[in-house]
């Protein structure tokens, strides 16, 4: 596996591959991102894994501070499903504009997450055409437990006219149903036994109400619990150690459901 740390290495390192299949990632890495990881390495020649915990996307510092960092173990993971790039850009290169330039969404991205976490999603945006202009990946894949942030990637390539092909994959989930998160290493012993219930209640309330109560009797702190186009979405932040670690979910309900 090429490790490449400067966007110049990135540009020289010409490959001859037919398709390039590209996975941005924040690391902590997980059996979620390594599914989209080998499904990249299964659909293309040559699989791009990029690390880069992106500051412009949190909008709160102290997340931003314990936002878990596993690199020696990342790259090892990578290294045994057979990547053959990872890429780990600098801050000051990829924003050496000092994030003065930045793509704005006005719509969905002021709803869910978007209201909760002002300025998250134009963080997420612009570095992810960032990355797509310098890997120039044939496709991209980004996982369904962030599906918002995956609609509004979705639209803006498309809004861009940007050639690349942004594929959808399925949440990977621990056995009691909880989707795999990098910031679950935040969560304690009972705070994790707990947060179970997110996807238990996903699945199970008659309506979004009823899952706000149910989630608020239990001590969760709910951001929002909503349905939108076929899916349930919920943000809820679970105490662990003192510590609020905010979890998101969301699950496809059928329509009587809502
Ligand atoms: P990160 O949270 O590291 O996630 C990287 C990719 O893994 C995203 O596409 C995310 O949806 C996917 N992923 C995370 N947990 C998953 C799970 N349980 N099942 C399936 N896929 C999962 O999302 C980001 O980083 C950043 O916002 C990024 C796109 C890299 C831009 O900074």
């Amino acid at each position: 596996m090429k490790i490449i740390r400067s966007v110049a290495d990135f540009r020289q390192f010409s490959h001859q591959a037919r398709s390039t299949g590209f996975v941005p990632t924040m690391g902590a890495l997980h059996a979620g991102h390594q599914s989209l990881v080998e499904r990249s390495m299964n659909d293309c020649e040559l699989t791009v894994v990029s690390i880069f915990v992106n500051p412009t996307q949190f909008n709160n510092p102290d997340d931003l501070l314990a936002y878990p960092n596993t690199l020696e173990a990342d790259t090892k993971l990578l290294q045994r499903l057979g990547v053959d790039v990872l890429f780990l850009p600098a801050y000051e290169e990829l924003y050496a504009d000092d994030f003065r330039y930045r793509v704005l969404e006005q719509g969905f991205s002021e709803q869910l997450c978007g209201r909760h976490r002002p300025g998250h999603f134009s963080g997420v945006l612009t570095v992810v055409m960032k990355l797509l202009n310098i890997v120039r990946p044939s496709a991209a894949y980004f996982g369904e437990k962030d599906y918002q942030q995956l609609d509004l990637i979705r639209d803006m390539v498309s809004s861009f006219f940007m050639e690349v092909d942004i594929i959808g994959c399925p949440t990977v989930r621990e056995s009691d149903g909880l989707a795999m998160s990098s910031r679950n290493l935040n969560l304690d012993a009972c705070a994790r036994h707990r947060a179970a219930r997110i996807h238990e209640l996903l699945e199970s309330s008659a309506s979004d109400t009823e899952m706000t109560t149910a989630l608020n009797s239990e001590g969760f702190d709910v951001d929002y619990i909503e349905t939108h186009r076929g899916r349930r979405f919920v943000a809820a932040s679970i105490d662990a150690k003192g510590r609020q670690v905010r979890l998101i979910d969301n699950v496809p309900i059928s329509a009587e459901v809502h």
